[in-house]
């Protein structure tokens, strides 16, 4: 193989990455065209790499070290890589909302790395968005006022105790998940991130996890959050993924957000997830 040729999605986000098989391993010149293609796309697609676990792991760790999610359900004898399982009994699916990854980390994680392993029929796909584009289609006035704000993120509502998924009558989704007395700590992240590998502003707010504006009262941070959630959400900032076993998404947590679409009931999906250990995020 000759390398990799990163080819723009033609949507709002992505890339997809031709002309490289993992089960051969990447140059060190690959893995830097693939980092620099990260930062300036967001996301990263490849189709048909029929790899086994122990590559996943190899293809992870050539980008970051591992940050092992503490609320997903891990890959039989694989601790590092998480799963994402909807049964054809099951209703809901995990990440079936719009969200970055661990963003209620104090450092959060760089990246997600999903190869899918069994799709259904027809549907499952995901959806992602650009936060750099949110960020850039914002008016001056308001991209001002937002660089003095700073976000507040939890996983608390979501993974914690008291988390509605846990108080469900069949446990639906909170049997997929695992330590919710693991959700305690919360964090704290500029509203508008410089981006660690291409140094363009990101917004960096999400409606999975972020739960107000530090300092705001609730009735304001809605206020704010919401009209920004339904600006990153218009569909000129997003590009949907179709999946087929041996597809890989490879997604920057700090510069879009992704959704699960649950569209597939009475089949089986499952994908094999690994999270990249990130740093903090400043202005
Ligand atoms: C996730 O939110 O990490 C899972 C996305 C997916 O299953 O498409």
């Amino acid at each position: 193989m000759s390398g990799p040729s990163i080819e723009p999605s033609g949507g709002g986000v992505g890339a997809f990455v031709n002309g490289v098989d993992l089960n051969e391993g990447l140059s060190a010149n690959a893995v830097s065209t693939m980092r620099e293609a990260l930062g300036e796309y967001g996301v990263l697609f490849l189709r048909e790499q029929t790899i086994t676990p122990e590559k996943h792991v190899a293809f992870a760790e050539l980008f970051s070290k591992i940050d092992i999610n503490r609320f997903f359900t891990p890959v039989a004898d694989y601790p590092m890589i998480a799963e994402v399982r909807k049964e054809p009994d099951q209703k809901k699916n995990i990440g079936g909302g719009w969200h970055t990854d661990h963003s209620y980390d104090l450092d959060p994680a760089m990246g997600s790395i999903l190869l899918a392993r069994e799709t259904p029929p027809k549907g499952g796909d995901t959806i992602f968005a650009n936060m750099y584009s949110a960020y850039d289609t914002l008016s001056e006035g308001l991209k001002d006022s937002l660089s003095r704000l700073r976000g507040v993120h939890s996983s608390r509502h979501v993974f914690g105790v008291d988390a509605p998924r846990f108080k469900d009558k069949d446990n639906d989704v909170g049997s997929r998940l695992r330590n919710p007395e693991d959700a305690t700590q919360d964090s704290i992240h500029p509203m508008v991130i410089r981006h660690p590998i291409s140094g363009r502003k990101a917004l960096y707010v999400n409606p999975g996890f972020t739960i107000g504006v530090d300092g705001w009262a609730e009735k304001e941070s809605k206020a704010l959050l919401d009209m920004l959630y339904e600006h990153a959400k218009q569909p000129e900032h997003a590009y949907r993924f179709q999946w087929a076993p041996g597809s890989i998404a490879f997604w920057d947590n700090r510069a879009t957000w992704h959704y699960a679409v649950n569209d597939y009931h009475g089949a089986r999906r499952l994908m094999h997830r690994i999270t990249l250990g990130g740093e903090a995020l400043a202005a």
